[in-house]
Parts: C-alpha cells; structure tokens; sequence
C-alpha cells in the first residue's frame, strides 16, 4: 500500500466514523437522561418561565396539560397560577422524572398537580379536556412529533390553545417545520416569541369557532 493509499484510507475511515457519530447524535430518539437531571433545572434563553407566562397566559380554575416536564422547571412554576380550583396534569414516559416533580411540589406545598406515565404519542385523556397543553424542549425529542401534536389537538377544548417551546440543540425542531405540522394537525399559529433556535409558539385549534356537537 502507498502511503497515498494508507493516507486515503485513514481519512475515509474518520469519515466514515463522523458520519456515524453524527447519525446517532441526530436520530438517537432516546428520552432525556434522568441522570444529566441537573442541567433541566437552567433556564435556557428566550424559554424562561416569565416568556412562557406570557404566551401560554395561565388563569386560575384551568386545567392544564404539560408533556414532558423533566424535573418540573415549568410545573412548579404554572401549577401554583391555577390556584386550588384549577389542576396541572404532567405526562411523561420516565416515571423517575415525575417522581422528582411530584416529590418537588410536595415540599413547595403544590396540591394542584397530577402526574400520569404516559407516552405522549397516546394520551389517556379525552377529547377536549383541557384549556391549555404545553411541551418545552420536548417535542423534539420525542418520536413522531406529528403524532403527539395530532393528540394535543384532540384533547385540547374547542377555545384551548397548545404552546411549543424549542431550543436548538439535537433534538430541535426547526420553527418552519413545527408550522408545518401543527398545520396537518388541524392547529393554527397565533404567536411565535423568540428567533427559530430558540422560541416558543402558542397555536389554537382550528375548529375552535365550529359548534361543540351536542351529546347524542
Ligand atoms: C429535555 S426534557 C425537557 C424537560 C422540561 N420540559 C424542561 O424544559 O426542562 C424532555 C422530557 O420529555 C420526556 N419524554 C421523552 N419522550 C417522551 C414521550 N414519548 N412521551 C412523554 N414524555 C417524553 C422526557 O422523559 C423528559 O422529561
């Protein structure tokens, strides 16, 4: 072999090895390591809580639906706005992340939260349930975003509204791309607050102002 060859073949093999690297760092699907917990707890820019206040607008009495609260950066903080009429249910397919919330809310005396293991693909909720639904930095992360978007409309009330945070990192869904999907899940933009690598976007269903059919 020339050294011309060795050259040729080492760099091929580097990549080759880049190549599959970035493949797994791309597409790996896995959920979000309860172990590397510490780093859920950091606000991100542009996805802190007083930006989520401000477009998701929580109120007393509501019920709220959040996917994928991690630790509960965003719960412990939405929950105490919906006052003791109102209820935030978390859903999450790692109970480790939904015993640390739960956990959490005990020791900050929050009543108003109810955790369900669930994978957001196949929410055991029904139609119309709640006011509000909302994920930061979950969406992505998630396989099949069409299809958790597709059952955040589902149960989400005819004049509910679903709010959509993400953040540039490997799981990011372009702003374009949420747009797009939100759109073939029968959900409307309202608002976009922030740049694509880094925003939040409150969308509303859009059969909200068709009658409620009547129970049979
Ligand atoms: C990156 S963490 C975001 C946590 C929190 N929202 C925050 O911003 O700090 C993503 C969360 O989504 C959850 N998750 C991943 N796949 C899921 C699925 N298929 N169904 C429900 N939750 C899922 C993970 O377990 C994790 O708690």
């Amino acid at each position: 072999m020339t050294v011309l060859t060795a050259r040729r073949t080492r760099w091929g093999l580097a990549a080759a090895g880049g190549a599959a690297a970035a493949a797994w760092w791309f597409g790996d699907k896995a959920p979000y390591p309860y172990a590397q917990r510490g780093l859920l707890d950091i606000p991100l820019p542009y996805l802190t809580c007083g930006r989520l206040d401000e477009i998701l607008r929580p109120r007393p009495g509501e019920r709220i639906l959040e996917i994928g609260p991690g630790t509960g950066l965003q719960s412990l903080h939405i929950a105490p706005q919906l006052g003791p009429e109102g209820r935030l249910d978390i859903v999450d397919i790692q109970p480790e992340m939904l015993d640390h919330v739960t956990h959490r809310a005990e020791e900050r005396g929050i009543t108003n939260i109810t955790a369900t293991e669930s994978d957001a693909r196949t929410l055991p909720f029904d139609e119309r349930t709640f006011d509000a639904v909302y994920l930061v930095t979950a969406l992505g992360e998630i396989p099949e975003p069409d299809q958790v978007l597709s059952e955040a409309a589902r149960v989400l009330a005819p004049t509910g509204r679903l709010v959509v945070g993400e953040f540039f990192d490997r799981h990011w869904i372009p702003f374009s791309r949420l747009h797009r999907l939100a759109d073939a899940s029968g959900l409307h933009l309202e608002t976009r607050h922030g740049p694509t690598m880094a925003y939040l976007a409150r969308f509303h269903p859009c059969h909200r102002n068709e009658p409620v059919p009547s129970a049979p």
